[in-house]
């Protein structure tokens, strides 16, 4: 970076945090902030005299907003130091001129905002936010709305002043059910939980905050003396006595250990119900925090561990308009491929028109590009601010982008459909479907094949599948179709030919029925009897309301659809799992659980509850494994379920299988 480069990224670097501190609308994410800093960090390092004044480098947080007071902190509310790999998190603590006896308490870092909360003899005073670290904003009475942090704390109420710290965050489900509602009022939504959070207590209408459902997780306390507590570990106690919730924490002995938090944590963010960032390494012991001491920013004896970001920002290239198999319409986002958390990202779902409308997206823009877990990325919003002009509105089309025909309004009026029942791009849709896990679960028939296979005219319905091998001589040497991947896909669907009833039900793709109304049918009747059944029967079974009840009769009055079913009957043989024994339970039966992590009882009792239900248990994850059942702090199992789209449960809805 040459000079001229260093005062154009201050700049760049300046505004951004104006636009996240002051309007809580970001227009950079994260990472690119955080790899911008470092290189001015770097620069400044390299060029001592050629450091200016107004670099990000010399301030901690953001000035303090028009609206609200001015609160002078009692004690500098500080920063964290950014470590992005384990050897930086030693290094940090090796610079220390002792060696750390009491160990280090690793804690969840919270992405959301810090708070300083004072308590004047156990009653809430005042409530101020970071700001710049020394002077924030008085959030007072918003931050009186927020259920989780009590107005009265008995146990404070012999101490004079006690400040508590800590960050006030929304939950994950709580940013989606806000974001919809603001859609409703046809407003801009928010980029993340965070600026959600932000939004709400950085806003002058403490009713409003109050209707934001945020939650607060305290980590510290300051301007007390009398309090007898010696560490990081005790402090957590003393704070949850005290009706506080604090983030979850490990305490380790040596440093290298937090590796193999780090990879706990990385596959098991995405199931937390609110976002981190990462991981706060702090040495446990007080006595040894106040040995390390502090720089002028930031203390010496902790330490942030940043996680991969989820979130990133990339370019909206183009919006394709994707057909299918009811022959509804999707816009699908083409993103300039963006990596995130270790997976590449080029395009992304955007539902429907709506969506499209509500984000306020166009062509051309700058979006934020969410993967949280093992959920599809999202785009959540555009970064308005970096327009220029030449971006483009985003046009729904009136006619199918594959056949033609004119689209009209869908059933629930939030998008378009294609109705020609011929449409080549529909029942392309419907084929992948049909062969798709949790249906006719054939490897080797992807969308890319099924595309193929359809254009030379060898696959024009489901039931043309087991006529392949009708075929399989012309396939031979087509690109992409060697010798051993032709018998491949032959002895697959030689295999499909043998179907559970459920899959079955499944791959019709009738309205309102997915996997889980199919096993509960499955539950209940034979074909014959599913083929027969009338809305009335079909009502009795749970989660079956007469929509979907009619939706199925419908499906089988449909003369088309019984020639279907009927012709699929003559390919294909249905079996049915064993009926439950009298000591079993058909959400066991034949079924293989792999347990992980820590649950309320020991893994054995687990083990053998599954087992008298005629359930099998694995210690390892595989394709063939049904569900995996996961406690606390899940690892490598989790992970590798996920990976393969194994199901997951948790101890509740594992209780709840024995529901029949
Ligand atoms: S300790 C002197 N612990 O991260 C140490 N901070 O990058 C002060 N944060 O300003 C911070 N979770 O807003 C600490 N468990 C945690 C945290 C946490 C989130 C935030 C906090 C802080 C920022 C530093």
């Amino acid at each position: 970076m040459d000079f001229e480069k260093y005062l154009e990224t201050i700049d760049l670097l300046n505004k951004a945090a104006a636009a996240y501190y002051l309007d809580d609308a970001p227009f950079m994410s994260d990472e690119e902030y955080d790899r911008l800093y470092r290189e001015v960090v770097d620069f400044e390092w390299k060029n001592p005299d050629k450091k200016q004044k107004f670099s990000p480098t010399m301030r901690v947080g953001s000035k303090v907003r028009e609206g609200f007071t001015k609160v002078v902190h009692s004690e500098k509310m500080m920063s964290l130091d950014d470590a992005f790999s384990v050897s930086e998190v030693e290094e940090f603590f090796n610079r220390l001129d002792f060696v750390p006896n009491g160990g280090y308490v690793v804690e969840q870092k919270i992405d959301g905002l810090a708070l300083n909360i004072i308590y004047e003899s156990g009653k809430f005073v005042r409530a101020a936010t970071r700001g710049d670290g020394s002077v924030g904003e008085d959030v007072t009475e918003n931050v009186a709305t927020v259920k989780e942090i009590p107005l009265y704390v008995p146990e404070f109420a012999g101490i004079s002043l006690i400040e508590v710290r800590g960050e006030v965050y929304m939950p994950k489900s709580s940013f989606e059910e806000l974001n919809s509602a603001k859609s409703s009022y046809g407003e801009k939504p928010f980029a993340n939980p965070r600026n959600a959070a932000a939004g709400s207590l950085r806003q002058l209408d403490p009713k409003v905050t109050a209707d934001r459902k945020l939650k607060f997780f305290a980590y510290a306390i300051t301007g007390i003396s009398d309090v007898d507590i010696k560490s990081q570990e005790e402090l957590h106690a003393f704070l949850r006595n005290s009706g506080f919730k604090t983030p979850h924490f490990e305490k380790i002995g040596k440093i290298e250990e937090i590796e193999t938090l780090i990879e706990k944590t990385i596959a098991g963010r995405g199931d937390l119900p609110f976002d981190i960032d990462g991981l706060v390494v702090k040495l446990n012991r007080f006595d040894e925090q106040r040995a390390a001491g502090f720089l002028t920013k930031t203390p010496k004896w902790a330490i942030a561990y940043k996680l991969p970001a989820i979130e990133k920002t990339t370019k909206l290239l183009d919006i394709t308009w994707q057909v299918g198999r009811t022959g509804i319409i999707t816009p699908v986002a083409e993103l300039e491929p963006v990596e995130i958390a270790g997976v590449v990202v080029k395009r992304a779902t955007l539902h429907n028109i709506e969506e499209v409308e509500r984000k306020g997206l166009k062509i051309g823009d700058t979006v934020f590009v969410r993967r949280a877990g093992d959920v599809i990325p999202e785009v959540t919003a555009p970064a308005e601010q970096l327009r220029d002009g030449s971006e483009k509105e985003i046009i729904h089309p009136e006619n199918c982008p594959v056949c033609g025909s004119k689209l009209a309004k869908d059933e629930n009026k939030v998008g378009y459909k294609c109705q020609n029942i011929g449409c080549q791009a529909k029942i392309v849709a419907y084929i992948s479907y049909f062969v798709s896990k949790g249906c006719f679960n054939i490897d080797g028939l992807g969308e890319k094949q099924v595309e193929f296979l359809h254009e030379r005219g060898w696959l024009k319905s489901v039931t043309d599948i087991f006529h392949l091998s009708d075929y399989a001589l012309f396939l031979f040497g087509e690109k992409g179709w060697g010798e051993k991947s032709v018998r491949n896909l032959l002895d697959a669907i030689d295999k499909a030919r043998k179907v559970r009833f459920r899959n079955f039900i499944n791959s019709l793709g009738i309205d309102g029925v997915g996997e889980f109304i199919a096993g509960e049918l499955e539950k209940k009747f034979n074909v014959g009897e599913l083929i027969a059944a009338t809305p009335a029967v079909l009502m009795q079974i749970d989660g079956i309301g007469d929509i979907v009840a009619n939706s199925i009769a419908d499906f089988f009055a449909d003369e088309q659809n019984r020639e279907t079913v009927e012709k699929l009957l003559k390919e294909v043989e249905i079996f049915y799992p064993e009926k439950a024994s009298s000591s079993g339970n058909a959400n066991f039966e034949g079924r293989t659980f792999v347990i992980t992590g820590t649950l309320s009882q020991p893994r054995e009792v687990f083990a053998e509850k599954i087992k008298s239900l005629g359930g099998k248990v694995s210690g390892s994850v595989s394709k063939k494994t049904d569900f995996v059942l996961v406690g606390a702090e899940a690892g490598s199992k989790l992970a590798k379920a996920k990976e393969l789209g194994v199901k997951t449960i948790d101890e509740e809805e594992f209780n709840s299988m024995f529901e029949l």
